[in-house]
């Protein structure tokens, strides 16, 4: 961030009121930081709505370790694709459940289309994907 241009915005007092209620809920240290973030998120939701977009994405998945088939297609699914699994993380929850968090990369729409991939394998419980859009060279 090599220079920062001030801008003016215009608000009505009960949007301003319920704005900085929601900046000290949240902890911003100012309404620049605020306003900051929500542009970003904004700009970032947008990008996601483009398939060819680049961006990460966490993708969590709750299995009953039992089904030895299900880790197999797991691990295969991850070798398989052309975008990059970036790291995989697995916790055991309890007797027969398992977390596995795998961090993708790639275009937002071979993002969408591995994670529903291992989202529909059977034996996964829960299935959620959180993408973000990031700039990667
Ligand atoms: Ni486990």
């Amino acid at each position: 961030m090599s220079q920062i241009e001030r801008i003016g915005v215009s608000l009505e007092p009960e949007l301003l009121g319920a704005f900085d209620a929601l900046i000290e809920k949240r902890g911003y240290p100012s309404r620049s930081e605020a306003i900051r973030d929500l542009i970003r998120r904004q700009i970032g939701e947008e990008k996601l709505g483009n398939p060819q977009a680049t961006a990460v994405a966490a993708v969590f998945l709750v299995y009953n370790h039992h089904s030895t088939k299900l880790m197999a297609m797991l691990t295969g699914l991850q070798h398989s694709h052309l975008l990059q699994t970036i790291s995989s993380l697995h916790i055991h929850l309890d007797h027969h459940d398992c977390l596995e968090v795998i961090v993708l990369r790639g275009s937002v729409g071979e993002i969408n289309k591995t994670a529903e991939n291992l989202i529909s394998l059977k034996g996964v419980k829960l299935g959620r994907i959180n993408l973000l859009a990031v700039e990667t060279a």
